[in-house]
């Protein structure tokens, strides 16, 4: 019998992304695998049912799941969702895994081997299979779009009958994934582009996007290529130089992050008030609490006339791009386990080992316990 792999419709509000694209369904299928999807799973991506060739469709998600040995997702699903799971199926998403400690326990009491994208290692051999980057890169152009579409200025220089427009000013703070994209798509638009990271590599890659990097003297590099929380010496030290660059600023874009923390908490209400009247700030770390004080997650606040918002899953607002990359990951990581049309997992892989959530009943990622302890 071949591998039974089930998409279902996502039903996480917002969310418009699909796990499985019609190239990749076709690729699985080319590797032996039976594929069960619900009805219109992929329509908010603008995949039609047609459009999958050799799926099977089945109207709802329990029947989707009922059979299956692999379920694809991209956000993490209800408790509902992993009731209708099979006893011993594995499931790979986006699965938020420092978030819920009652979601891993529900996973656990159904033995699901889960495998959580965000966990997976960042080495050159993953890049392929990197959620988080190819997401990032969503995020960040989104980011990007927003600041132009909102902002009160133009963002290139324009020399017109009535005179000359200076750029607009944009900083961007993080210059990971995110910020990066961010940064190229602002200069593509023809703005004046500032950045700050803490991590030592960043200063380079933000210069050969052609924008100029704002030195704190702070460098913070942390485990596995990401940065580590500061001190507070080392945050007085960053506030102090970016004020400045705040208070110049037209459009402040955030992204810096910490995998598993809160974001940090960068831009003051103090900084808020000494910035330009219609300046605007676009939050991406809203997700995990937001780099400004001000910041409400999904929502649009004004303070002392600057514009703080706090958009929430930005790859969702280009759901056929961000589909195809996302389920291009997921083809990545899984297509190396399918073997004769079985499922074969390499617990000797790190990529697997370092990915996997739950296993056999326990947790089993050493960080994630160590943030919400055992479930
Ligand atoms: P992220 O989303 O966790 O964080 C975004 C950015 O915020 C990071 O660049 C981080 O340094 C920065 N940040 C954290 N605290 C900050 C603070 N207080 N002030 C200013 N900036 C702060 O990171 P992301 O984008 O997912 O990846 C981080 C890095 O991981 C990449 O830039 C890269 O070095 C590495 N990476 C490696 C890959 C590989 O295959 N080798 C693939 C993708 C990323």
């Amino acid at each position: 019998m071949s591998l039974t792999l089930a998409i279902a419709r996502e039903r996480t509000n917002g969310e418009s992304r699909t796990a499985l694209s019609p190239e990749t369904a076709k690729k699985f299928i080319a590797l032996g695998a039976h594929i069960r999807m619900e009805q219109s799973a992929g329509i908010e991506s603008h995949f039609l049912d047609p459009d999958y060739s050799a799926v099977e469709f089945v109207p709802g998600l329990p029947e989707a799941y009922a059979a299956a040995q692999l379920i694809l997702r991209v956000a993490p699903p209800s408790t509902a969702e992993i009731a209708a799971m099979p006893e011993g199926s594995v499931l790979i998403g986006l699965l938020k895994p420092f978030e819920s400690k009652e979601r891993l326990a529900a996973l656990n009491a159904r033995r699901i081997t889960a495998f959580a994208l965000e966990l997976l290692p960042r080495i050159s051999r993953a890049q392929s299979m990197d959620a988080l980057s190819s997401q990032g890169a969503c995020a960040g152009y989104q980011c990007g779009l927003i600041a132009a579409a909102r902002c009160t200025k133009f963002f290139p220089m324009l020399t017109t009958a009535a005179g000359t427009i200076r750029p607009a000013r944009v900083l961007v703070i993080g210059a990971g994934v995110a910020g990066l994209q961010a940064i190229a798509t602002c200069k593509r638009l023809g703005a004046m582009v500032e950045a700050y990271d803490v991590r030592a590599a960043a200063k380079e890659q933000i210069e050969s996007l052609g924008a100029k990097f704002v030195d704190t003297g702070v460098s913070a590099d942390g485990r596995g290529g990401y940065a580590r929380e500061l001190s507070a010496d080392e945050k007085a030290a960053q506030a102090e130089k970016l004020t400045k660059a705040i208070a110049a600023a037209d459009v402040v874009i955030c992204t810096a992050a910490i995998p598993g923390k809160k974001a940090p908490q960068i831009i003051t209400r103090d900084m808020v008030g000494r910035m330009k009247y219609g300046a605007i700030i676009i939050d991406m770390a809203a997700e995990s609490g937001g780099n400004c004080e001000l910041t409400q997650p999904g929502e649009h606040v004004i303070a002392n006339d600057v514009h703080i918002h706090g958009p929430l899953n930005l790859p969702s607002r280009m759901p056929t791009h961000a589909s195809e990359l996302y389920a291009k990951n997921l083809y990545n990581f899984l297509s190396p386990a399918i073997k004769e049309g079985q499922l074969q997992l390499d617990w000797s892989d790190e990529v697997i080992a370092g990915t996997a959530l739950c296993h056999n009943g326990a947790t089993v990622n050493a960080t994630v316990k160590q943030i919400l302890g055992d479930a």
